[in-house]
């Protein structure tokens, strides 16, 4: 029950899984299969334990920890990241460290405070600080913004590990804990969720962090999550793929995302899906009410092309395409371009005004400009809405 894994002599993995989780960051990411959060215990001369745990996973961190060693022993306790999924359990943990060190920067410790007002035996630490614990080194790397201010990553110089918290990482519960271990597109796709979720915005800082771990030139033989499976064999891969997200790079295809009152938007919406393909790309057609917003944004993530549309309620949008608009301008998405479209009965073009600006705050260029039917579209209106579709996707290929 709650055993460690050995990584390699040691080091262990002593986190948590949490094969309930369903939802993280207030419901719009969906946890289907539940997450981990990866704790690593590091036995030198000292021992050194990295990162934490949800608060009511401590029984079973403490649990696998207690095979290894007596956590009496631990002389630092590590923290990359304050956030409560990584450390609600330290507080129970410090209780049975009488002689740690609470190693972490500035502004983990200002955070820290901030969340537990509690004045543990702080050791602060900034890029560049080494922690020697007999024959391994940790060097500390601060990454503010990926995702946090305090967030921060530590490489073990002689085994060349990164321990990166949340960056790499995936919401994805599993009995594995590399990335060997399942299929690659597997891993891929749950390490696209994480970042087209969570990491999105903060594209620009993530691009100069990874030209900076470049700089380093150092081998990066492992890169140890805090979130999932960690990476032994495609580190390289997880890299390049966030070097693309980070980039804006896109690919030819169309994400439709609309709600239908009495069948009218849906009418135009499968109209511009047609007219899409027939221009050659490639399109996924969704219904916002039924559909899961965070494996949307995750196909949104590489894609290069957004249609929004909804029916006209109140003077306004349906509350599916508000809710998926409201988590799409936060996201920030690089190098889009997109169009809305729907029907309306009295208040002409308010609801797709509405949301071509909702999409220009996000970021995204509108190209054309939106398409709107009063009440049903007539066949004729419906063939408007194809020859738009095929403009569109010209519009996708050519950008
Ligand atoms: Fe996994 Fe930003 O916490």
């Amino acid at each position: 029950m709650f055993n460690p894994l050995e990584i390699k002599k040691g080091l262990y993995w002593v986190g948590a899984i949490d094969w309930d989780l369903r939802s993280f960051h207030g419901f719009t990411y969906s946890t289907h299969t539940g997450t981990t959060y990866n704790s690593y215990l590091l036995v030198d001369d000292k021992i050194a334990l990295i990162d934490g745990v949800k608060d009511i996973f401590f029984p079973e961190w403490r649990e696998r920890i207690r095979k290894v060693i007596d956590p009496e022993k631990i002389d630092y306790f590590i923290c990359n990241h304050v956030e409560l999924d990584h450390s609600g359990a330290i507080p129970q943990m410090m209780r049975l460290l009488p002689k740690a060190k609470l190693v972490t920067n500035q502004r983990g410790k200002d955070n820290l405070l901030k969340h537990f007002f509690t004045e543990w035996d702080f050791q602060i630490v900034k890029t560049g600080d080494r922690l020697c614990l007999g024959k391994k080194t940790l060097r500390f790397i601060e990454a503010p913004m990926i995702h946090w201010p305090d967030s921060m990553f530590d490489y073990l110089e002689e085994d060349g590990i990164l321990f990166s918290n949340d960056a790499f990482g995936q919401h994805y519960a599993s009995s594995y804990r590399f990335d060997d271990e399942v299929s690659f597109d597997l891993i891929m796709d749950e390490n696209a969720k994480y970042y087209a979720n969570i990491l999105w915005p903060l594209s620009p800082v993530i691009l100069k962090k990874l030209e900076e771990i470049k700089r380093m030139n150092v081998p990066l033989n492992m890169i140890l999550t805090s979130h999932g499976l960690s990476w032994r064999k495609y580190q390289d891969k997880a890299i390049e793929a966030y070097c693309n997200w980070a980039s804006g790079e896109s690919v030819p295809k169309v994400i439709i995302a609309y709600d239908t009152m009495y069948a009218s938007t849906e009418k135009i919406a499968q109209a511009l899906l047609e007219g899409v393909i027939s221009g050659g790309v490639d399109a996924k057609l969704y219904r916002l009410p039924i559909s899961d917003i965070g494996d949307i944004i995750k196909k949104f993530l590489d894609a290069k092309g957004l249609l929004v549309g909804s029916s006209t309620v109140n003077n306004d949008l349906l509350p599916s395409v508000a809710k998926f608009l409201h988590e799409l301008k936060g996201l920030r998405p690089l190098n889009k371009i997109g169009s809305c479209f729907g029907s309306y009965g009295w208040a002409k073009d308010i609801v797709v005004k509405a949301m071509e600006n909702t999409l220009k705050e996000s970021g995204i260029q509108v190209v054309p400009s939106s398409l709107s039917f009063k009440y049903v579209p007539s066949e004729s209106e419906l063939k408007q809405c194809f020859e738009f579709g095929r403009k569109f996707a010209l519009e996708v290929k050519k950008s």
